[in-house]
């Protein structure tokens, strides 16, 4: 291109590095009005854990809500199915008239195992010797902050349990809210950069990240066999909790797909993922 013109794109380009600022204004701002918005929100959610729980009853007015219809039933089993649930709670999500059957217990038993179990992205993580340690999820919470840092914390809520002594366990995630100084033309919004987790106190012989293997070992020069038994992490949903802390892209972008879509659909929705209404959206 001509020199002036060169020169007018040049201008352009920094009329457009202007809106960005502007648009990074925009989500600091909005990301303060979700703030504003928690409170009302987490009435809500509060009632939500109390009924799971069983710490109250819901009212007849509370209760008074349309059946779910044979359709939603069909397409909510046909896309549980998809994500291959073993037995356990999950499995009898959604088929009401058998539950009619069973002496109701209190609450809404297995209700955030199943709906973790019913998310695609999440039901790869859990493992055999996780289910019972998630039956104890009694709630979870996202906490937004601002100030210095912005971003959000996962909050795991356990009732006390055999396992480990937190009765809470925590994932941070960290959001950079403007443009990367290096990218700045990949801007849409804030963005995960970083995540932390936290400690988990496991009980002896209880740690869920760990499995003891067994070896037979052959001695060289006698040919005497002998069993080693050895300690190597295993597999578990609790990894979660011990996010790499090395840039190993791949393992850390789909840790941060994890914690968003927690934020966003998982906790928010929890009962539309509990009776499988919510996977279409997925
Ligand atoms: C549990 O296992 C992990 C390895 O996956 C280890 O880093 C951690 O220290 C263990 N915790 C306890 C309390 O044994």
């Amino acid at each position: 291109l001509p020199e002036p013109v060169k020169r007018r794109v040049r201008a352009l380009k920094k009329l457009q590095f202007r809106s960005l600022e502007i648009e990074s204004e925009f989500y600091r701002e909005l990301h303060d009005l979700e703030m504003r918005y928690a409170d009302r929100f987490a009435e809500q959610l509060n009632r939500r854990q109390q009924i799971v729980l069983g710490s109250v009853e819901p009212t007849d007015e509370e209760a008074d809500w349309p059946e779910t219809t044979e359709s939603e039933v069909e397409l909510a089993n046909l896309l549980r199915e998809k994500t291959a649930l073993t037995n356990g709670a999950g499995g009898q999500a959604g088929d009401a008239p058998q539950s009619q059957q069973q002496p109701a217990g209190p609450g809404v038993p297995g209700f955030w195992l199943t709906a973790l179990k019913n998310v695609d992205l999440l039901s790869q993580m859990i493992r055999d010797q996780d289910e019972p340690i998630l039956r104890h999820l009694t709630d979870i919470k996202v906490i937004t902050f601002s100030g210095e840092q912005n971003g959000f914390v996962l909050e795991f809520h356990f009732s006390p349990n055999e396992y480990f002594s937190n009765s809470m366990l925590t994932k941070h995630y960290y959001l950079r809210m403007v443009p990367d100084p290096e990218h700045p033309w990949d801007y849409e919004g804030p963005e995960i950069v970083r995540c932390s987790g936290c400690e988990i106190l496991w009980k002896a012989g209880k740690n869920a990240t760990v499995k003891v293997v067994r070896k037979v070992q052959k001695h060289r020069g006698s040919g005497q066999k002998r069993t080693v038994t050895k300690t190597v992490e295993a597999d578990s949903f609790f990894n979660f909790f011990n996010p790499p802390t090395q840039e190993i892209e791949d393992l850390l972008q789909s840790d941060f797909e994890i914690g968003h879509f927690l934020r966003e659909r998982v906790i928010p929705r929890a009962v539309l993922y509990f009776t499988g209404e919510g996977l279409e959206d997925e």
